[in-house]
């Protein structure tokens, strides 16, 4: 090892000479006794790799040279490894520690890396996904960030970690009612299906589906809108249906027309005299309970 770095020493120890030979070939004008200086064009010679780097992948780091990072070279200077810090001042991000860790190769530095459990760092730019996490708490609000964003940028499906709800569900449908950063607050639009609300809800799907009443027609979403566990009242749609005087003998319209999913069906309606359709009266047939 330090026979290696003894003669890895003395090659750069040379290195002076090695140019100066080279350029002198071509100009013997110009190789001046003064050393002549290292260019841009000299690192190639021996180290291909950042060079290369830089062509393909320097993104913002092409617009400067190898000198404006590296000023000097070995053995004269012992360290020309410059600090981010040079360059990069005057936000939060650039106060991180460890810029290497995520930005590993700094001629490649949009090529990140995402190691170990992140969630800290990723604040410096992101506010928004902290704010909605700590204020609707759940399970995911103790996640690191990088459990679910392991490489930046990349959005998972939640089919990653989760099963679906029923078997024919797909992971682009997780988005009609669930948001990542607020998995609880259940909202969704109005086109969900009823077999969505069925997977959970097999005995309000069970019966709208076998009731005989125009209920049978609407949505689970129609009556229950935007937000789950929304119960909606009967007045909200039909307003007040029937006469006052009938109206204060019952406190419930479920008294006399069961529940919205299983809404009684009547066989002969009393249309014209609703007031006559008492619950005891023959007329008002129970449906199945
Ligand atoms: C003649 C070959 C040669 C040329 C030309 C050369 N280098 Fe080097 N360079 C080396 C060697 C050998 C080492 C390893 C030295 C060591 O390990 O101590 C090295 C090391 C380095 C290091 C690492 C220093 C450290 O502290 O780890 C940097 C950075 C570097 N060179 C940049 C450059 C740049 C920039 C140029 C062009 C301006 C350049 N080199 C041109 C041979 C060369
Ligand atoms: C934006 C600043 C920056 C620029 C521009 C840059 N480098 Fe570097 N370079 C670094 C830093 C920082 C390191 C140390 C990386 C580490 O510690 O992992 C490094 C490491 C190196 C090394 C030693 C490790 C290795 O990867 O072999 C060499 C050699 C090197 N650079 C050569 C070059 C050459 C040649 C150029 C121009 C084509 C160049 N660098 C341009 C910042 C820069
Ligand atoms: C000598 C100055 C200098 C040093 C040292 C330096 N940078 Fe830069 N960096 C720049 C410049 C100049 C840009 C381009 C800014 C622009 O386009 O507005 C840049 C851009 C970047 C970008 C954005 C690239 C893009 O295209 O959007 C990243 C990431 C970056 N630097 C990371 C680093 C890291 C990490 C280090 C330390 C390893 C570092 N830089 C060291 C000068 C430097
Ligand atoms: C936790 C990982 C991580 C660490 C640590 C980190 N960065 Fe970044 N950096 C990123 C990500 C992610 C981006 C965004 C890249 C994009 O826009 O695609 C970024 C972007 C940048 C940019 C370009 C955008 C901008 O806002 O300027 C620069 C420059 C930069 N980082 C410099 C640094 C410096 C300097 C350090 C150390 C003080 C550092 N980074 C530490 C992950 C990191
Ligand atoms: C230096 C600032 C910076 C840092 C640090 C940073 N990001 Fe980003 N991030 C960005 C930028 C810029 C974008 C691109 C935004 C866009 O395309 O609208 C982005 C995009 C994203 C996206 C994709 C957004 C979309 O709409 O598709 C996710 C997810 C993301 N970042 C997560 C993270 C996570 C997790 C971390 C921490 C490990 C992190 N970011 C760290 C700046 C950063
Ligand atoms: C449980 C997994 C998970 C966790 C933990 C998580 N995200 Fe996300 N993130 C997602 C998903 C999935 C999306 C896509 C949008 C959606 O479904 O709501 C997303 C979207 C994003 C976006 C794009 C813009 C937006 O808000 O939709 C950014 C930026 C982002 N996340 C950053 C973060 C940051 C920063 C953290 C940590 C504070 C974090 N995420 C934690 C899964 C997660
Ligand atoms: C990287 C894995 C991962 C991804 C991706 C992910 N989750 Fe989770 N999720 C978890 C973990 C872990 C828990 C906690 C499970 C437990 O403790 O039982 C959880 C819990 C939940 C909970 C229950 C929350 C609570 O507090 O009870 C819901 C709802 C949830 N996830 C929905 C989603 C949705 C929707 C998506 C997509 C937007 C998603 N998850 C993406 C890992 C993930
Ligand atoms: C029709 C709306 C809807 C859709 C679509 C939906 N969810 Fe849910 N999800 C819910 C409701 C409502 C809850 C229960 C919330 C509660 O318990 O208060 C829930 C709960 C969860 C939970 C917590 C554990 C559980 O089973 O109770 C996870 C995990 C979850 N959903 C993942 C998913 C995934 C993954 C998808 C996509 C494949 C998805 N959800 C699609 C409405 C939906
Ligand atoms: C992942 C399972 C799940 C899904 C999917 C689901 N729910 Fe629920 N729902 C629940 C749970 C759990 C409760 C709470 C039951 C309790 O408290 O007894 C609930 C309660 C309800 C309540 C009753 C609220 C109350 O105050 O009694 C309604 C109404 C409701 N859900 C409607 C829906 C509708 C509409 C959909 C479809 C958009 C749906 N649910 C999808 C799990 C689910
Ligand atoms: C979100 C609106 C909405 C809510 C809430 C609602 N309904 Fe309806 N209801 C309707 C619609 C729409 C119809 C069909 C009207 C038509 O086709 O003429 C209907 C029809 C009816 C009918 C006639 C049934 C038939 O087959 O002829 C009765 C009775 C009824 N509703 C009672 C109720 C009762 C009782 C409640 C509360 C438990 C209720 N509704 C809640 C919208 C609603
Ligand atoms: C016509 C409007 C309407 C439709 C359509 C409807 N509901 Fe309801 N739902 C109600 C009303 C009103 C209540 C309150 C109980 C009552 O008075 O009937 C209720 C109660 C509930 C409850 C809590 C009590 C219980 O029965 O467990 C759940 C869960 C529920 N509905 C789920 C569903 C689902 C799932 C669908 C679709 C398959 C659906 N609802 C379709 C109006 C409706
Ligand atoms: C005393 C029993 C009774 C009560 C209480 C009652 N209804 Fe009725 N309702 C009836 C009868 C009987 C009919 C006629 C049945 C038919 O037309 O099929 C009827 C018809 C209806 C219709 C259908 C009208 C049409 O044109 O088809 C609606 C809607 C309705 N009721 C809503 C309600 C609402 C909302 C309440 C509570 C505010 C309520 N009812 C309370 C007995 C009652």
């Amino acid at each position: 090892m330090n026979a290696v770095r003894r003669i890895r020493l003395f090659a750069v120890a040379g290195l002076t000479l090695a140019v100066s030979l080279c350029l002198g070939a071509g100009s013997p004008v110009k190789a001046a006794p003064a050393a002549p200086k290292l260019v841009q064009d000299d690192c190639v010679k021996c180290h291909a790799k950042p060079p290369a780097d830089i062509a393909s992948a320097g993104a913002g780091h092409k617009k400067i040279t190898c000198f404006d990072c590296h000023a000097g070279h070995r053995p004269a200077s012992q360290n020309n490894i410059p600090k981010c810090s040079q360059c990069h001042t005057g936000k939060k991000h650039y106060e991180l520690p460890n810029c290497l860790g995520c930005h590993k190769n700094p001629h490649t530095p949009l090529n990140i890396i995402l190691s170990g459990n992140l969630t800290e760092p990723c604040l410096s730019c992101h506010t928004q996904q902290i704010e909605q996490l700590k204020q609707f708490p759940s399970k995911h609000s103790k996640l690191f960030c990088s459990t679910c964003h392991n490489v930046h940028g990349k959005i998972p499906a939640c089919t990653q970690c989760h099963k679906p709800h029923y078997a024919e569900q797909t992971a682009g449908d997780c988005k009609k009612c669930h948001k990542a950063h607020q998995p609880k607050n259940v909202a969704y639009g109005k086109e969900i299906p009823n077999k969505d609300c069925g997977a959970c809800h097999k005995k309000a799907l069970d019966l709208l589906t076998a009731s005989q009443a125009k209920h049978k027609s609407l949505a689970c979403v129609y009556c229950h809108q935007d937000k789950h566990k929304m119960v909606p009242a009967c007045q909200s749609c039909h307003g007040v249906p029937h006469p006052a005087a009938m109206m204060s003998k019952f406190s419930k319209c479920g008294e006399c027309h069961n529940i919205a999913h299983d809404l009684n069906h009547w066989s002969s309606p009393a249309k014209a005299e609703p007031a006559k359709a008492a619950p005891a009266k023959p007329t008002m047939k129970k449906k199945k309970k």
